[in-house]
């Protein structure tokens, strides 16, 4: 299907759309802007966006989602973003209701509309919010964990005997290999401390040879998702210890359908915060350096 084109009987030859294209391949032709080259076109909809009368047609996009722009004025406050930005903490205690189908859907969404490098849109979404699938994701990731603690002493108690070199992915493990053991048996008495009984996982994947800056893209529609979870009512936790596990483990990502070649860059719990603060908590100072 043809990427771009331009309708000819609505195009005024106003030019806004020439600047607006990333790749240069709109001129101004003799009654339309033409389009030079369209295998180019990175469907980022600008030409669209910007055109007074909607002459840009982009096949392969929904045109119902090219909707009108929010008036400025009606965007949150800087103040008020702030202190929405501030108020997010990580949920470590959530209520036992699960979470709308609609709500994570909306989650969703709100990654979908994050920018991406080179507007690759790489991204997949898995989402686990069955208890079943989510009690066997967590058991397969305690396992793991476990797992890799064991491999972590083993490789200082023989630094210790023989002097062989720890691996410096485990040296900057060795905390951990306690906390994850720990984690194991505080599972087996029904304390969730990898999950902490969220009802819902979310991870994001995407195959590093389809995007030029994966760990960002997934980074910035993660935190875009984090923050939308929020306005639902909702709590989130990133979950470091899943994204470990899981892109150590072929085994892990194939009963999670993500494919082997796929990275996992980020996850995280959501579910209703059982938890209420009274005030919103304190950062280091900003490292700036102004020139
Ligand atoms: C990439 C990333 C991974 C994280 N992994 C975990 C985790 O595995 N378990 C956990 O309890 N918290 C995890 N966190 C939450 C951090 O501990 C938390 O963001 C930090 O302490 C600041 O607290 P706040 O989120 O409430 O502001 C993670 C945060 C990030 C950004």
């Amino acid at each position: 299907m043809e990427k771009i084109r331009i309708d000819e009987k609505k195009c005024t030859l106003c030019g806004l759309c020439i600047p607006e294209c990333l790749r240069g391949i709109l001129q101004e032709g003799k009654e339309a802007v033409h389009v030079t080259n369209p295998k180019y076109c990175i469907l980022c909809g600008h030409c669209k966006a910007v055109c007074p009368v909607d002459a840009p047609e982009l096949p392969r996009l929904d045109a119902s989602e090219f909707e009108p722009v929010p008036e400025r004025e009606n965007y949150p406050k800087a103040d008020e973003l702030l202190s929405f930005f501030r108020a997010r903490r990580s949920i470590r205690q959530f209520e036992k209701r699960s979470v709308e189908r609609e709500k994570l859907e909306k989650i969703i969404q709100a990654g979908r509309f994050a920018p991406t490098g080179g507007n690759l849109q790489g991204l997949h979404y898995t989402v686990v919010h069955t208890p079943d699938k989510l009690s066997e994701v967590r058991d397969m990731n305690l396992d793991l964990l476990y797992r890799k603690a064991e491999d972590i002493e083993r490789a200082f108690e023989q630094n210790s005997q023989t002097g062989e070199p720890v691996p410096q992915a485990y040296q900057e493990r060795k905390l951990y290999a306690s906390l994850w053991k720990a984690m194991k048996g505080l599972m087996g008495k029904g304390i969730d401390k990898l999950f902490y009984h969220a009802p819902a996982l979310v991870a994001l994947h995407v195959d590093p040879a389809k995007s030029t800056s994966a760990m960002v893209d997934a980074g910035l529609a993660a935190m875009q998702m984090a923050l939308m979870a929020e306005t639902l009512e909702l709590g989130t936790c990133f979950c470091g210890f899943f994204v470990f596990a899981v892109n150590e483990s072929k085994e892990f990502k194939k009963i999670l359908d993500i494919p082997e070649k796929h990275i996992v860059p980020v996850s995280f719990v959501v579910g209703y915060p059982d938890v209420k603060y009274q005030r919103l908590v304190s950062r280091n100072p900003a490292r700036v350096n102004w020139f």
